[in-house]
C-alpha cells in the first residue's frame, strides 16, 4: 500500500518482529543471558559429544551405546511401545538425529538464529530425555531433564531480546538491502521467508558440524585418539543424556577411594579388613577382565559373613561410576538412579537399565582380595 511503512532486512524494526523481550514490564534480556549461554553450550556440547568424542555412544555392540540404552528404557519408560516398535529398531539412526538436534538446539540459542525454533526443540527434546532417561529417576527432581526443559521454555517465550544475534547479519547477507539515496526501497521480505532461511542455516550447520567434529578432534587432540571416552561422567542429554547428572544424595556415600593392599602384584585389591570397616572399596581395574577394561573404575563390597563381591563401577546406562549405598547395601548410579544388587552378582533392580554391572571373579588369601584375570 503506497505510503505504508514495511520493515527493512537488517533494520532495527526488521530483526526484531517476534524475537524480542516485550520492553514494558520484562525483565531484561540480558538476565536471561546466563541461562541462554548455559543451556546452549550444553546442548551443543552433547550433541557433538554423542557424535564425536564418546566411541561407544554410536557403537551399537557397546553397553553403554544409544542401543544398550534404549532397551534399558523400553522396560520403565512410558514410551516404551514407540521405543520398542520404532527406536530400538533404528537405534543408529535415533541417535544420529538426537545428536543432530542436540547440536542445533545448541548453535540456535546460542547465536541467536531460528531462537524460539531452537528453544521449543530443546524443551521438546528435554521432555523427551525426561520420559525416557530420567523417568526412573526418584524422587523425580534427581533429575536433570525436567530443569533443562523449563530453562527452554523460559527462553522461548522470552525470546532473545535482540542481544548477541547473528539474524540481522544472515538478512543482509541474503536479502540485499539498496545503498545511496536515490536507491528504490527495497521489498519487503516475508517473515516466513526468513524464518526458513534461518531454519534452514541453523539445519546445515548442525549438519557440517557433526560431520567435522570428529576429524577435528583427531586433529587437535591426537593423543586422545579418534574418540575420547566420556564414561565416568553423566554426558549430557539422554545420554543421550542431556543431564550433567543427578545429585549422588540418593546413593549414599560413595565407595571408598582405590588403596590397593597387594604390594607389588597390581591384581590384589584391598585387604578384606580395610572393606569390611569401608563397606566397600573403589580401586582401578588393573587389566581386561571381561568386559571391564583396563582403567575403568571398579569397586569390591562387603556382603558380610566373610563374603565380598567386585565389579567394574561404570552404570551400564550411560557410563557413570556407581557408588555404594551401605543402607540399602545397593550400587547406585548418581546419573538416572539405576541401581545393581552386589547380593545378586550386580543385576539392576531399579533405573533405566537391565544389564547387570561387570562381575570382576576374586579369589581371597591371607586377608588380602585379588582378582583374577
Ligand atoms: S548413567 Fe544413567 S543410570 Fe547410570
Amino acid at each position: 500500500m503506497p505510503g505504508s511503512r514495511q520493515p527493512v532486512p537488517g533494520s532495527r524494526q526488521g530483526q526484531s518482529q517476534g524475537r524480542s523481550l516485550p520492553s514494558a514490564g520484562s525483565i531484561a534480556a540480558s538476565a536471561l543471558l546466563p541461562l541462554r549461554l548455559f543451556a546452549g553450550f550444553t546442548f551443543l556440547y552433547a550433541g557433538i559429544d554423542k557424535i564425536a568424542l564418546d566411541p561407544t555412544f554410536l557403537d551399537l555392540t557397546s553397553r553403554t551405546s544409544i542401543l544398550a540404552q534404549l532397551q534399558g528404557y523400553a522396560h520403565a519408560s512410558p514410551l516404551a511401545p514407540l521405543i520398542t516398535a520404532v527406536a530400538i529398531p533404528n537405534a543408529w539412526l535415533m541417535g544420529v538425529l538426537i545428536a543432530l538436534a542436540e547440536i542445533a538446539v545448541g548453535l540456535g540459542v546460542l547465536s541467536g538464529i531460528a531462537f524460539r525454533a531452537a528453544a521449543w526443540g530443546g524443551a521438546g527434546l528435554s521432555l523427551l530425555f525426561f520420559l525416557t532417561a530420567s523417568w526412573s529417576v526418584h524422587p523425580y527432581y534427581y533429575g536433570q531433564d525436567l530443569p533443562y526443559g523449563l530453562g527452554f521454555v523460559t527462553l522461548a517465550i522470552a525470546g532473545h531480546g535482540d542481544l548477541y544475534v547473528l539474524g540481522p547479519w544472515l538478512d543482509r547477507q541474503f536479502f540485499t538491502v539498496p545503498r545511496g539515496r536515490h536507491a528504490p526501497a527495497p521489498a519487503p521480505v516475508s517473515a516466513e521467508r526468513r524464518h526458513l532461511l534461518h531454519a534452514g542455516v541453523l539445519g546445515l550447520s548442525a549438519i557440517v558440524l557433526a560431520v567435522v567434529a570428529r576429524p577435528l578432534h583427531a586433529l587437535l587432540m591426537p593423543s586422545s585418539g579418534a574418540g575420547l571416552s566420556s564414561a565416568g561422567t553423566a554426558g549430557t542429554g539422554a545420554s543421550a543424556q542431556t543431564g550433567t547428572g543427578s545429585s549422588s544424595a540418593s546413593s549414599g556415600p560413595a565407595a571408598s577411594s582405590a588403596a590397593a593392599a597387594g604390594g607389588s602384584n597390581p591384581l590384589a585389591i584391598a585387604t578384606t579388613a580395610a572393606v569390611v570397616q569401608a563397606g566397600a572399596y573403589g580401586f582401578q581395574v588393573p587389566t581386561a577382565i571381561g568386559n571391564a577394561a583396563p582403567g575403568d573404575p571398579g569397586v569390591v563390597v562387603s556382603l558380610g559373613s566373610g563374603k565380598f563381591a567386585a565389579f567394574d563401577a561404570v552404570c551400564t546406562h550411560a557410563g557413570c561410576t556407581v557408588g555404594f549405598d551401605p543402607q540399602a547395601v545397593m550400587l547406585v548410579c548418581p546419573c538416572h538412579g539405576a541401581e545393581f544388587d552386589p547380593r545378586n552378582n550386580g543385576q539392576p533392580v531399579a533405573g533405566p537399565t537391565n544389564v547387570p554391572l561387570t562381575a570382576l571373579p576374586l579369589s581371597i588369601q591371607g586377608g588380602e582380595i585379588t582378582l583374577r584375570a
